[in-house]
C-alpha cells in the first residue's frame, strides 16, 4: 500500500499577474495575461491573482476573461477596502463561481495610517470589517490583507485579524509589503497571531513577502514553519521594486529539503521552466543568468573540479535535477523537414497553446526560418512565439527596410510601415544602420519615447543564428521593453523598437487610469 503523504499542504497563491505586473516593464496585455494564466493552471498553482479590476478597464477585462477561462485554480481579484472596488472586483470574478476570491486590503501600520491613509486606527478597523462583510455578501471566499503588517503594532494587528475573521474572511494575509523583515522576526509575528487571536483557526494565514533585502523566500519558509498555510509569490520573482517571493525558489526549497521541511505544494515542478520562459517571452525581461532554479547557469557546471565530480556522481554538485524543474537537456529540436505535428508538440512542451489559426501562422514562420537555418532550437521557437503573441490589432507594423552602409558610406535606412492600416515610407541618415533605421521609425510613428537601452545578442550559436534585439523605451513614467528577432539584425532592431512602441501605445490608457486611482 502506498505510504500516506503526511506533509502539510501549503497553498500557492500566484500574483505574477497582479503584483508582478505592477513592476516597471512587466505590463502585459489581455491576451498575454491569458496565456500566462493558462500556464499557471498547468503549473497547478492553487490561486491565480489575476489583477486589480477597478484599476482600469483593461485590468477589469483581464480578470473577467481569466475568470471565464481558467477551470481549476481559484481566481483572485484585488480591491481596496471600499464598496465600489469590491463591487467591481466581483463583477469580474463572478464568472469563476465558487473559485472567485475577493482579496481586499487596507494598511494597518502607524506609518501608513498616518501618512498615506490619514485615518485613525479605529476607522481603519471599521473599514476593514465593512469591506470584508461586503465581500462576504458576494462569496465566502474572501481574503483580507493587512498592508504593511510587518511594521504594524502587534496588538493592533491581532485585533484587525480577529475582527476580519469574525466578519467572514477565510484567508488573512500578513504581508511584508516593504521587504523589511527577517526570518526570525517573521516567524515570531505569525506565531504571535497563532497564540493571540482566538479565532485564528477559522482562517488560513497567508504570507506575502517582498524581496527588498533578498529575504523573501527565507521569510516565507520561516512563516510556514510558524503555521502559515498559504504563500503568495510570482514566477521569476517579479514584482514591485526588488520583486516578490519567487515561486520556483520557494517550491523547490520545499521539494529539495523535504527532509527537514515537512510541507508540500500542488505545483507540478516540471512546469517551472516553461512558466519562467513564457513569462520572459511575454514581458521581454530575461532573468539574470545566475538566478536560482531558472537562470541559464542554474544547472551549468563550468569548473573542471565540478565537472569531474558530476561525471563520477551527479549528487556531488547537484541538489536537484534539471528534469525536476522541466529543463530538457537536449535543446536541438527541429529542422526544415519537421512536420506540423512535431512543431506543435514541441510548442506544447514549452508551454505555448495555440488555436489553429495561430498554429498555422507560427508554423509558416518556422518553415521560413528553417529554410534560413539548418537547426531550429527551443530559443528560436520562443523568438517566433514572441512575435506570435503580439496582438492582432497593433497600431504599427513593419513592411520593409532597406539599408545602405559601409566604411565609406553614410548609413541610410528606408523604412516602410503600416500605421493604423495606412502605408507610409521615409528615409533617414544615421550614425550606422541601426541608428538610421530607428530614426526613420521614430519619424514615421511621430513617437516621443526615449530609447533607454539597446541590446543585441545571438539566440543560438553559428553565423546563421537569429539575432535578438531587446530595447527599453520610456515615455513619461511609463517604461516598456520590446523584443525582435531575425537572421538580419537590422530587421531585428526595427521589430524590437516597433514592438516597444506598440506596447507603449496599448499601455498608455491603462497607465493613465491606474495613476488616476
Ligand atoms: O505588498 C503588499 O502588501 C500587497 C498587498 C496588496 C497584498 O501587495
Ligand atoms: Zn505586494
Amino acid at each position: 500500500m502506498a505510504k500516506k503523504d503526511e506533509r502539510r499542504l501549503v497553498k500557492i497563491f500566484d500574483t505574477t499577474l497582479r503584483d508582478g505586473e505592477q513592476a516597471p516593464g512587466n505590463s502585459m496585455n489581455i491576451e498575454e495575461k491569458l496565456r500566462i494564466a493558462r500556464q499557471l493552471e498547468k503549473l497547478k498553482v492553487d490561486v491565480i491573482e489575476a489583477g486589480f479590476p477597478i484599476a482600469s478597464d483593461g485590468d477589469f477585462e483581464a480578470v473577467k476573461r481569466i475568470a471565464q477561462t481558467v477551470k481549476s485554480a481559484e481566481i483572485a481579484g484585488l480591491c481596496r477596502s471600499s464598496d465600489k472596488d469590491i463591487d467591481r472586483a466581483w463583477e469580474a470574478l463572478q464568472y469563476a463561481g465558487e473559485r472567485g476570491r475577493i482579496h481586499t486590503f487596507i494598511a494597518t501600520s502607524d506609518i501608513h495610517m498616518k501618512y498615506k491613509l490619514k485615518m485613525e486606527p479605529a476607522r481603519v478597523l471599521e473599514a476593514a470589517v465593512n469591506a470584508v462583510k461586503r465581500a462576504a455578501s458576494y462569496t465566502p471566499n474572501v481574503e483580507f490583507s493587512c498592508e504593511d503588517a510587518v511594521r504594524t503594532r502587534l496588538p493592533f494587528l491581532a485585533e484587525v485579524v480577529a475582527a476580519v475573521i469574525d466578519a467572514g474572511a477565510t484567508t488573512v494575509n500578513i504581508p511584508d509589503t516593504v521587504g523589511y523583515t527577517i526570518p526570525f522576526e517573521y516567524f515570531n509575528i505569525i506565531k504571535y497571531l497563532k497564540d493571540n487571536v482566538a479565532n485564528i483557526d477559522k482562517a488560513v494565514i497567508s504570507v506575502h513577502c517582498h524581496n527588498d533585502l533578498g529575504l523573501s523566500v527565507a521569510n516565507s519558509i520561516a512563516a510556514i514553519q510558524a503555521g502559515a498555510g498559504q504563500v503568495e509569490c510570482t514566477i521569476n520573482g517579479i514584482g514591485e521594486r526588488a520583486g516578490n517571493c519567487s515561486l520556483e525558489e520557494f517550491v523547490m526549497a520545499l521539494r529539495t529539503r523535504h527532509d527537514i521541511l515537512p510541507y508540500r505544494t500542488n505545483v507540478v515542478t516540471e512546469q517551472i521552466t516553461p512558466s519562467s520562459r513564457l513569462l520572459s517571452t511575454v514581458t521581454g525581461i530575461m532573468v539574470q543568468p545566475n538566478k536560482a532554479i531558472v537562470g541559464a547557469n542554474a544547472f551549468a557546471h563550468e569548473s573542471g573540479i565540478h565537472q569531474h565530480g558530476m561525471l563520477m556522481d551527479k549528487s556531488t554538485y547537484e541538489i536537484m535535477t534539471p528534469e525536476s524543474v522541466g529543463l530538457k537537456t537536449s535543446s536541438l529540436v527541429l529542422g526544415k523537414h519537421s512536420g506540423r505535428h512535431a512543431f506543435k508538440k514541441r510548442l506544447d512542451e514549452l508551454g505555448y497553446e495555440l488555436d489553429d489559426a495561430g498554429l498555422n501562422k507560427a508554423f509558416d514562420k518556422f518553415k521560413t526560418l528553417a529554410d534560413l537555418k539548418k537547426e531550429v532550437f527551443d530559443e528560436d521557437l520562443e523568438a517566433i512565439m514572441t512575435e506570435e503573441m503580439a496582438p492582432a490589432e497593433e497600431k504599427f507594423k513593419l513592411d520593409h527596410i532597406t539599408v545602405t552602409c559601409g566604411s565609406f558610406a553614410v548609413a541610410t535606412a528606408t523604412v516602410q510601415m503600416e500605421i493604423e492600416g495606412k502605408s507610409a515610407r521615409t528615409a533617414e541618415l544615421g550614425d550606422g544602420p541601426v541608428d538610421a533605421t530607428l530614426k526613420a521609425i521614430k519619424k514615421l510613428t511621430k513617437c516621443k519615447a526615449k530609447l533607454l537601452t539597446y541590446n543585441v545578442g545571438a539566440i543560438t550559436s553559428g553565423t546563421d543564428a537569429q539575432g535578438e534585439v531587446t530595447v527599453k523605451v520610456a515615455e513619461g513614467d511609463r517604461t516598456v521593453t520590446g523584443r525582435g528577432s531575425s537572421t538580419d539584425i537590422i530587421e531585428a532592431s526595427a521589430k524590437a523598437y516597433i514592438n516597444a512602441l506598440n506596447r507603449l501605445d496599448v499601455m498608455k490608457e491603462r497607465f493613465d487610469e491606474r495613476n488616476a486611482l
